[in-house]
């Protein structure tokens, strides 16, 4: 079954006042974490939330535990005014964010995520969300048994200080990402992490970490897809776009799904995969086939629900079951995040 959110409106709770608001989800903690346990999402709409500290107000009711450390790829600022509230992700806006649950490969992923939409974007944009329990189910099961027997491996290679210009397509400097230069902390961050780390020439850093495929809910026993090969590997954002182009069936969005295929077909005979900003294989080192992601994709796309956003939307997701991802837009949009331990 798809996921659907629980929508919570101000018909529901008879006022569509913040206070009331606050208020009501105080209230209702238990029973609205227990619906989140099921549906996966719940979503607040309606309501006179204007602002990020409005929402960061709301998230730390919803959860005292919010984070502000973040080992993810995608580039991130701080919102003003606020501790624990991000911009969802500063990736220009034809970049196609692929389902995931948030940090999959961290061996304490974050247990909630929860957006909130500032502006709505005009076209596109939509935040898709996706039941990982349903991806688990559907999946083919010989693939499955493969995966989950050889285990993942997951590569990432970021830039030294201030080499970000070379390559549009690398990932933002590592300072940038560990908040430091001292390479002893990155060293320990990794550790605690269980990445592990190499220094290479002119001052880069490769990340490798190896994954299981699968989790189980920790809560509800099920079976979770928990990983990003839909994200990290070679063919994933072509395999993307080709499903964007034939969704949004706009003159951009077909232009630049041919621009990925041709580009993605060129990278596959002239690039070193383990040079590749982001590299995902097998935790043997062999390649993820390619026929695999596409079935992977294919069964993402079928359980997929478009989240299209309106002004003052909070959804709250619970990251143990329920993926996000990013539709490409045009014009002003401006979608924040915060995340728990
Ligand atoms: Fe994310």
């Amino acid at each position: 079954m798809k996921t659907t959110p629980l929508i919570i409106t101000p018909t529901d709770i008879g006022s569509k006042d913040l206070a009331i608001l606050k208020d009501y989800i105080q209230n209702h903690l238990d029973e609205i974490l227990q619906k989140m346990l099921i549906n996966g999402a719940v979503l607040f709409r309606g309501f006179d939330i204007q602002q990020a500290i409005d929402f960061e107000n709301i998230a730390l009711i919803i959860d005292k535990d919010l984070k502000n450390d973040y080992l993810g790829t995608s580039p991130r600022n701080i919102i003003e005014g606020t501790q624990f509230v991000f911009s969802a992700s500063e990736l220009p806006p034809f970049y196609p964010i692929m389902q995931h649950c948030e940090m999959s490969f961290l061996p304490t992923a974050p247990r909630r995520i929860m957006f909130y939409c500032n502006v709505a974007p005009q076209f596109g944009g939509e935040t898709p969300i996706c039941d990982f329990r349903q991806v688990a189910k559907n999946l083919n099961s010989d693939i499955k048994k493969e995966l989950s027997q050889r285990r993942l491996k997951l590569i990432r290679n970021y830039c030294a200080p201030g080499r970000e210009k070379q390559n549009s397509f690398q990932l933002k400097p590592w300072v940038d990402m560990f908040q430091t230069r001292d390479k002893s902390i990155v060293e320990e961050k990794c550790a605690a992490n269980q990445i592990s780390v190499e220094w290479l020439k002119d001052d880069a850093l490769r990340l490798i970490s190896t994954h299981d495929a699968f989790k189980i809910h920790p809560i509800s026993k099920e079976e979770v897809w928990f990983n990003h090969i839909q994200v990290f590997h070679s063919a994933a954002a072509a395999i993307e776009y080709s499903k964007i182009a034939r969704y949004q069936n706009t003159f951009d969005a077909w232009k630049v799904n041919i621009y990925l295929q041709f580009l993605t077909l060129f990278k596959r005979f002239t690039e070193n995969p383990m040079e590749r900003a982001m590299h995902i294989t097998y935790a043997d080192d062999q390649e993820i086939p390619i026929d695999y992601v596409q079935h992977i994709q294919d069964i993402i796309w079928e359980n997929m629900y478009f989240l299209k956003w309106e002004k003052g939307d909070v959804i709250i997701l619970d990251n143990f079951s329920t993926a996000h991802g990013r539709m490409p837009y045009k014009g002003p949009r401006e979608i924040f995040v915060s995340w728990t331990s």
